[in-house]
């Protein structure tokens, strides 16, 4: 084998099967994209089906294999039935994106809204979307990788994983609990099933996109809010991320090039996790 081609063999995953939650959204269809582009199928869940459809069928417009199913994350029976639907169509799930996740109004706090007042289903709905439904899916896709002993979960943490953000206190705790079930789960896995199964999880910097635009920019006057003004002051790359920018890192944690890798949370953040302020 010639060094060139050793190389790109370690990031050879073409021909495997993935799952993606959240592959409808803002940072969620890149990363479906990119895995497609990779030569993986792709199955992109959502809880709005024409939307995961929409993203299917820009792949399968490209020339990839994709399939978007309607699914809520947090509820186990239409996991089970998406798990079925997704196995028959395109084969055994080899890679697991566990991309659905966000933050709602009624769980932030504001001048208008205090902590005393967070409307609880709110901070409860937030909680089970962001850390429910990625331990819920794992268990239902997961469960064929113990079986086959390979595969790789990726989990989609945050800033507010390594430090809570302000005013968000029920998605900064459910996405801390994202990193904690990454390590947890990545330790289970390797040693009560296999050593080639992998979890580990991304934590994207900032990124424009549905779930936190009421937060980053004034509806009004299209730019940004204090929030957002402070939030590029403290990136060292002095911009948002773009959804792609995530690509790189998640086709390095899914391929051989990370064999070695479990347990671990990359930031992918323009070095905002890194700056102290000074
Ligand atoms: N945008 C950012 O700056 C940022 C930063 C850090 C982490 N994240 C995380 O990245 C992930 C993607 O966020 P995004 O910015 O693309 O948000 P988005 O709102 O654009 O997309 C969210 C996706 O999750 C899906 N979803 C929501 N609730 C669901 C449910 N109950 N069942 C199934 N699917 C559901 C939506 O259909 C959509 O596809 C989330 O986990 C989010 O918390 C985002």
């Amino acid at each position: 084998m010639s060094d060139e081609i050793y190389a790109q063999s370690l990031f050879t995953i073409k021909g495997q099967t993935a799952v993606i939650t959240g592959g409808s959204g803002g940072l969620g269809r890149a990363m479906a994209q990119g895995l497609a582009q990779a030569g993986v199928k792709v199955a992109i869940i959502s809880q709005h089906e024409e939307k995961a459809r929409r993203v299917a069928d820009e792949i399968i417009a490209r020339g990839g294999e994709a399939l978007g199913i309607g699914c809520d994350v947090v509820e186990q029976d239409a996991l089970l039935t998406a798990y079925e639907h997704i196995t028959a169509a395109l084969g055994p799930v080899d890679i697991l994106v566990n991309g659905a996740g966000g933050n709602q109004a009624g769980a932030t706090t504001s001048p208008d809204l205090s902590f005393f007042d967070l409307d609880n289903a709110a901070i409860d709905r937030v909680f089970a979307l962001n850390f429910s439904g990625t331990l819920k899916c794992s268990q239902v896709f997961g469960r064929v990788m113990a079986e086959r002993k390979q595969g790789c979960i990726v989990n989609i943490a945050s800033m507010n994983s390594l430090r809570p953000l302000t005013r968000i206190p029920a998605y900064s705790a459910a996405k801390a609990a994202v990193t904690n079930f990454t390590q947890w789960l990545a330790v289970h896995m390797a040693q009560e099933y296999s050593p080639q199964i992998r979890v580990n999880a991304i934590a994207p910097g900032f990124f424009l996109t549905d779930q936190n635009r009421f937060l980053l920019t004034d509806a009004q006057s299209g730019g940004y809010t204090a929030r957002g003004e402070t939030i590029l002051a403290h990136t060292p790359m002095q911009r948002l991320g773009e959804a792609e920018d995530l690509v790189g890192t998640l086709l390095w944690l899914v391929s051989p090039a990370a064999r070695f890798v479990t347990g671990i949370v990359v930031p992918v953040d323009g070095g905002f996790s890194a700056f102290s302020g000074v």
